[in-house]
């Protein structure tokens, strides 16, 4: 199998509490992997290494074949981020914003309405970024991260915050970007409904273990097995957590 991204025992602790563990991820090229998990199970953490901002206490990983650490800056350039909320210039408008990104990038002065228009904000690229709702503040961070059409995307729950219909049209979005120009994502998410209808394959983490990687068919699969509706898979994601939590609190009680 092609895979873009692969890590190989990530492991990020804190002091005595280990937030990633020993987390072996297969990305392959050309697909969306969506990366479920709930509160505090280790995604942004892991995200955050594969991008450099925050360095693994063991374990590495090779993106478009170039290894950590050595290649760490040719990884970043490979790499459009949207890491949890996105921080903008608040005084400047959102075109304005994307400008900044698109000169420290080399990319011609197009590449900035291509974005906005991507992301559904094109109306919008000339108001404040403080004055943007939280949706279209979610849409902008999308926009930076797709400016120089990388060929990996690394998205932080980009839905947060978003209704419905703007869920809808981002899912979308996401959707056809590996046809669009031939990129990767890798897209965090809370709830496998979300993922599950764009994703082809998934990673479920809790408390920083990596506890299925595959892809939905196998999911699915597993789910049947495992005695659950292969069309309500949200409920084998709870469940598989839960069971997870408990054995965690038997193993303390060791
Ligand atoms: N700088 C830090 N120092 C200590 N602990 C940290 C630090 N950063 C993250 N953690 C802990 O690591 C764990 C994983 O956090 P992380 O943000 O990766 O989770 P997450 O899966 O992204 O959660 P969420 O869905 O809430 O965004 C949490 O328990 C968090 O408190
Ligand atoms: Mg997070």
């Amino acid at each position: 199998m092609n895979n873009i991204v692969t890590t190989d025992r990530l492991t990020k602790q804190y002091k005595s509490f280990i937030a990633v563990n020993n987390v072996s991820l297969h990305i392959r090229k050309g697909s969306i992997y969506g990366f479920l998990g709930p509160n505090g199970a280790g995604k942004s953490t892991t995200m955050k290494m594969l991008l450099g901002l925050t360095a693994p206490t063991s374990g590495s990983f090779t993106i478009d074949a170039k290894q950590f650490p050595a290649d760490r800056i040719a990884i970043l350039k490979e790499i459009g981020s949207f890491i949890e909320s996105p921080s903008f210039y608040a005084n400047l408008t959102g075109r304005e914003n994307l400008d900044i990104i698109r000169r420290i990038l080399g990319l011609p002065g197009n590449a900035v309405d291509d974005a906005l228009e991507l992301v559904g904000l094109s109306e919008f690229g000339d108001r404040l970024a403080k004055k943007y709702s939280l949706g279209m503040k979610q849409r902008l961070g999308l926009a930076g991260a797709l400016l120089g059409r990388p060929p990996i995307l690394i998205l932080d729950e980009p839905t947060n915050g978003l209704d419905p219909s703007g869920i809808h049209e981002i899912r979308n979005l996401i959707k056809s970007l590996p046809h669009l120009y031939d990129c990767t994502v890798l897209i965090s998410s809370h709830m496998l409904s979300e993922i599950e209808l764009m994703a082809d394959d998934i990673g479920i983490l809790n408390h920083g273990r990596l506890l299925f990687e595959g892809s939905l068919d196998d999911l699915r699969l597993h789910a049947l097995a495992s005695g659950f509706a292969a069309d309500n898979l949200e409920d084998m994601f709870l469940s598989m957590i839960e069971k997870d939590n408990l054995n965690k609190k038997q193993r303390a009680r060791l």
